[in-house]
């Protein structure tokens, strides 16, 4: 409660005021807390620091790259607590998707579509639709299901500018993965997605993705709609898998 100077009102206050006639419910039970040294306990200083420390440490790790277009918590740096190699071998580490010899390339494409590096997921979503206007679907897509050539393509360098998917337009830039993923995982990727949410196109093996490398080692810059168009829809790149029985098979007697 204020105290002002001014004598009428300085009567009604102190009539008013509780704390002239009866202690305060604060004075009756402790001492008012004051400033002093050694009065903050050590494991409270302690307790703080933690939790800043914490706070900081995570958002370092889990920022999504602080983009508001794709905030995606999944969208993590393990890298940075647990270092790697990252091109082209195989990934180890907390968080980024790892590849067992025991697994089949859909299985495998299927862990890389949806942890980091790559996160397909992120930007093409678990229902491979995308989201209209930002990421063009990959489900049913002409482009996924078609030849291996332009898809092999796209996956390399990436993509930019004005692009029709299934009829719908799109206008944004999807970043190269040549440095990111090797070939097998850059296969198994798009042997996942050709095979899944509907779609029916074949295996796509890592000798065909080596052959688009050397292909396209000179080109530096992510393509356009119509460097793709320029390429048939049904160009294969080199050393696919047989159409018919892609696994081997006992010779019937
Ligand atoms: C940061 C968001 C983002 C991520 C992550 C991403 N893409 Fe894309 N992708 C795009 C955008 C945007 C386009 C369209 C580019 C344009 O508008 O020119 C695209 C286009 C494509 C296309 C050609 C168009 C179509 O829909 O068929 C394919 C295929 C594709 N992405 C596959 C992938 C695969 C596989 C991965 C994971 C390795 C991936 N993308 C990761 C944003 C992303």
């Amino acid at each position: 409660m204020s105290h002002p100077k001014n004598s009428n009102t300085e009567a009604m206050s102190t009539q008013n005021d509780p704390s002239s006639k009866q202690p305060s419910p604060a004075s009756r039970e402790e001492p008012e807390p004051s400033c002093g040294n050694g009065s903050l306990p050590l494991w409270l200083i302690g307790m703080t620091g933690f939790a800043l420390f914490s706070a900081g440490l995570y958002l370092g790790i889990f920022n999504g790259g602080f983009r508001g277009d794709i905030f995606n918590e999944r969208d993590s740096s393990p890298a940075l607590l647990f270092p790697e190699k990252s091109v082209p071998g195989a990934l180890a580490g907390t968080g980024a998707a790892t590849a067992t010899s025991t697994e089949s390339p859909v299985e495998r494409g299927k862990k890389f579509y949806n942890n980091p590096p790559a996160s397909c997921v992120t930007c093409h979503q678990p229902t491979g639709n995308g989201l209209a206007g930002s990421f063009p679907p990959l489900a049913g897509s002409e482009f996924v299901q078609g030849g291996s050539k332009r898809l092999g393509m796209i996956l390399l360098k990436g993509l930019q500018g004005p692009i029709k998917v299934k009829g719908a337009s799109f206008n944004g830039a999807m970043p190269a993965w040549e440095k990111v993923l090797s070939d097998k995982q850059i296969a198994s990727i798009l042997t996942y997605v050709r095979q899944e949410w509907g779609n029916k196109a074949g295996e796509i093996t890592p000798d065909q993705i080596g052959a688009a490398r050397k292909e396209f080692a000179g080109r530096t810059e992510p393509w356009a709609e119509a460097d793709l168009l320029a390429v048939p829809a049904d160009a294969e790149l080199p050393g696919g898998t047989p159409a018919v029985a892609p696994v081997a098979q006992e010779p019937k007697k």
